[in-house]
């Protein structure tokens, strides 16, 4: 515990950073040759190949520190409390909602074969739209049966969709709702809340097992044992995710839930409030970001302390309606480079959960052939560092 509270304060960053302009070149020094194309003159907007930038964060302490794509400190940095040590009795679920979209609409998986405009090519594999979203899930799915390997993964989706994921420790589990993609973000609320409450009507038949759950996205690697979440803070029966943005501080994109019965029926009440306020508050913003605005709102209105603590990338926590909400900071739990011109101090040594958000996805897919590859965990988030601003094709 203590060595764990030492590494969770250290996230202050110690030197002021001069932002260098992002450099494009070309990945060469790879071993797994991507997609190579003939260099046009110009680089197109949205790469179609990995680029590598400069490595942010070199000569920080407690950041990533990269020759080329060699991770020079990692390793030997890496605590030990990290270590799933929840032992046989509890199991952790990752919980994510799937489903496919072709422009607007959802999206038949019998005409993926039709649908074959604006192709991407990833190492040796073609993509159209649909079959790059379902890249994506097998790649979430990737990453944790490596890093949590007796972790099981339930997809959220549409009763009329088959997916085509055969993969052992995945189940789907299908809701019915309404999956227009104005609704989205409402409805992943919505089926949250289901799923809880099936959680809630199984049995409890071995006394101490517990079964915890993860509500995430699927454009996120997870590169370590989040087991240790549990363990480590042994109090809460939710945790979220912050980052220092005033607007925006909160997502749904991560939210960990106890598998206590306590845990679940807390969770579920408090998701009921954000539900209720994004329908009565924030129904104008249900396609895009009104899950976000109504986690500040209801976390900022019973805890007006939380808006000092999202400037400080530390661990907090506060009662909600009777339930322990943990707040982790996204720097190790949901990390993502800042886009545009935004300040980047680098990669801390403990990160956890990578996101790759927006026009990132195709990292996503490099990253993982890359990892498949070499095997090294450590090398990879080099790789990932330096491209994780480029905007890519995907
Ligand atoms: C979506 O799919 C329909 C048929 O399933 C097709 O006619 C349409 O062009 C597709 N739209 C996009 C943006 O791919
Ligand atoms: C791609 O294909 C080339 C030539 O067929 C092969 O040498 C290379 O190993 C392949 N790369 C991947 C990542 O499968
Ligand atoms: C599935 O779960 C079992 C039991 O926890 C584990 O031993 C196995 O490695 C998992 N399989 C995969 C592909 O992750
Ligand atoms: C953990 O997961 C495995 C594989 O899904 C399952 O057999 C076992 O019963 C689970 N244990 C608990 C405590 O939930
Ligand atoms: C990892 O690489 C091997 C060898 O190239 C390939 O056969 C396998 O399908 C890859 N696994 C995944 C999950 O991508």
């Amino acid at each position: 515990m203590a060595i764990c509270r030492g590494l969770r304060t250290r996230f202050i960053v110690l030197l002021p950073l001069i932002v260098l302009p992002l450099l494009l070149l070309p990945v060469f020094e790879l071993h797994h040759k991507p997609n190579q194309k003939v260099q046009k003159t110009n680089f197109p907007k949205k790469s179609d190949q990995l680029v590598l930038g400069p490595s942010a964060g070199q000569g920080l302490p407690n950041r990533l520190q990269c020759q080329g794509i060699k991770a020079m400190n990692m390793n030997k940095i890496r605590p030990s409390c990290l270590q799933n040590d929840l032992g046989k009795m509890q199991n952790v679920s990752f919980v994510s909602m799937f489903i496919v979209y072709n422009g607007s609409h959802r999206m038949e998986l019998g005409s993926i074969r039709e649908n074959m405009d604006s192709n991407v090519i990833v190492g040796n594999t073609s993509y159209n739209k649909v079959e790059r979203s379902i890249a994506i899930l097998k790649t979430f799915i990737n990453f944790i049966q490596v890093s949590m390997p007796r972790s099981t993964i339930f997809l959220l989706t549409d009763p009329a969709t088959v997916l085509p994921i055969d993969r052992k420790n995945v189940t789907l589990f299908p809701i019915l709702g309404d999956y227009s993609r104005g609704q989205l973000m409402l409805q992943r609320i919505r089926f949250y809340i289901n799923f809880l409450e099936s959680r809630l009507q199984l049995k409890y038949e071995m006394q101490n097992s517990v079964n915890h759950y993860i509500f995430s996205d699927s454009d996120v690697a997870i590169i370590d044992d989040l087991g240790h979440l549990f363990q480590n803070y042994p109090d809460f029966h939710l945790a979220l995710t912050f980052r220092n943005n005033k607007d925006q501080p909160l997502n749904s994109g991560f939210i960990a839930v106890r598998g206590t019965h306590d845990g679940i029926q807390k969770t579920k009440i408090f998701l009921e409030e954000v539900l209720e306020v994004y329908s009565s508050k924030y129904i104008k913003a249900s396609r895009m970001l009104g899950d976000q605005f109504a986690l500040a709102w209801v976390v900022r209105s019973h805890l007006p302390f939380a808006a000092e603590h999202f400037q400080k990338p530390e661990t907090f926590s506060g009662q909600i309606n009777g339930a322990s909400v943990l707040f982790l900071p996204c720097a190790i739990y949901n990390w993502t480079p800042p886009e545009g011109a935004g300040q980047f101090h680098g990669m801390p040594l403990d990160v956890q959960v990578l996101h790759f958000k927006g026009s990132r996805k195709r990292l996503m897919l490099e990253s993982w052939n890359y990892y498949n590859k070499t095997l090294s965990m450590p090398n990879m988030m080099c790789l990932i560092l330096r491209s994780g601003r480029t905007k890519y094709d995907f």
